[in-house]
């Protein structure tokens, strides 16, 4: 039997819990062509939402098309990816698809490859950016809203790791250029996705910045605890556990919630328990150990890396435990022997910059729960 929690992917179908509310909200934005900015903290289950709303949306009519940043490092795999995306709105049948994106794309020239035995066959596209760089990207961003025009229906086009556009559009031509197309779209829903907040406040809120106030920002949460309990009461159960009253409540106290390291957590408690068929609350201490044991090497390698103060500082976190705590307050600094506010001013800036630390609503939260976890029990906290 598999195991029914999954973490370090993206969760569909029956592995995805709750997020009602939010999916509601997305798909009526899409269908109603507004933008939106969606951002939350890493692995707090951006990804896991969209494509929930993606299917929602088309299932009642929409085009919809989603694009990964995250692996394109220039502007022609922008280019080629963007198409590949598009050209799969361009229905089936070799043929008619080309004809297609020869009128849409018509400076692109699509190459037809065929995937193993099966039918199963993707376009590429050769161009060249040198000389037609500017009519190439004209032609890109206006395809989704032709397509939406011509088929009268509403489309979405989300683009995930949005931040990373900025490490190769240094000067912003191409988002100058997306702006300057899509504001003009009304049945184009855009969405951006991001998780580097300070490179999405970038984008998004700096008042010269192409993007600037470009749709409605959306923060995402995490699950609300009693979804997220029944959630995990159910999985364990249709894989016939008996889950003991309190277990889901425990593991969400210990995980704070958080989808990813929940998933985590309970993916490990399954595997410990699959002989007995059952979860007690005095088990989860068990999964937790389990999972600080196999992080453990990882914790100590960037424990050894961080600077005496970082570390005296995310000690003094772990140990209160409670992350609005006023960090530079004089009480804070003199009863965990921090020092002057200066060099924890330093400190914070390089766990923050690292991803160790987040700051949330003015809060600073260990980005990994189970980092935290590890550092009280090593430090007694
Ligand atoms: N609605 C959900 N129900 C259950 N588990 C979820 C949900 N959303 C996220 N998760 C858990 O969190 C993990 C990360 O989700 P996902 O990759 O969608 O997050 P993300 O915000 O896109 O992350 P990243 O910042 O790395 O892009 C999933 O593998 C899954 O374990
Ligand atoms: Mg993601």
């Amino acid at each position: 039997m598999t195991n029914p929690f999954v973490y370090g992917k993206v969760a569909r179908g029956e592995y995805f819990a709750d997020r009602e509310r939010e999916i509601e909200e997305l798909t009526g934005d899409i269908l109603s062509g507004q933008n939106v900015i969606l951002f939350s903290p890493r692995r707090y289950g951006k990804t896991s939402l969209i494509m929930e709303v993606l299917d929602r949306a088309r299932e009642l009519g929409a085009l919809t098309v989603y694009l990964d940043l995250f692996a394109v490092v220039s502007e022609e795999d922008f280019v080629k990816a963007y198409a590949r995306e598009v050209a799969k709105l361009c229905g089936k049948g070799a043929k008619a698809l080309v004809d297609r994106i020869r009128s849409l794309l018509p400076r692109l020239i699509p190459k037809v490859v065929f995937h193993g035995e099966g039918a199963e066959f993707e376009l590429e596209f050769d161009f060249d950016l040198g000389s037609e760089r500017e009519p190439i990207l004209d032609d890109l961003f206006e395809a989704v809203a032709t397509l939406s025009r011509k088929e009268n229906r509403p489309a979405a086009v989300v683009f995930d790791e949005f931040q990373e556009i900025a490490l190769w559009d240094h000067d912003e031509r191409v988002r100058r250029k997306m702006r300057s197309h899509f504001q003009h779209h009304r049945g184009v829903s855009y969405i951006f996705m991001g998780s580097k907040k300070h490179l999405m406040q970038r984008i998004f809120q700096e008042k010269h910045s192409p993007f600037y106030l470009f749709g409605k920002h959306f923060p995402l949460g995490k699950i609300p605890r009693e979804a997220f309990s029944s959630f995990i009461r159910e999985r364990f159960e249709k894989t016939g556990f008996r889950v003991e009253k309190g277990v889901p409540e425990r593991i969400l106290e210990l995980t704070e919630n958080h989808p990813y390291y929940t998933q985590h957590l309970c993916h490990v408690l399954w595997e410990l328990r699959r002989e007995k068929r059952e979860v007690l609350v005095e088990d989860v201490e068990l999964g937790l150990e389990e999972v600080i044991a196999r992080e453990s090497h990882a914790f100590h390698e960037l424990w050894d890396n961080l600077p005496l103060k970082a570390r005296q500082l995310l000690v003094a976190l772990a140990k209160e435990n409670e992350p609005r705590v006023e960090i530079y307050s004089r009480a804070f600094l003199q009863k965990h022997g921090l020092g002057l506010p200066s060099s924890v001013q330093r400190a914070v800036e390089r766990l923050l910059a690292d991803g160790i630390l987040e700051r949330m609503d003015g809060a600073y939260e260990f980005t990994d729960v189970f980092l935290k976890r590890w550092i009280q029990r090593e430090f007694g906290a």
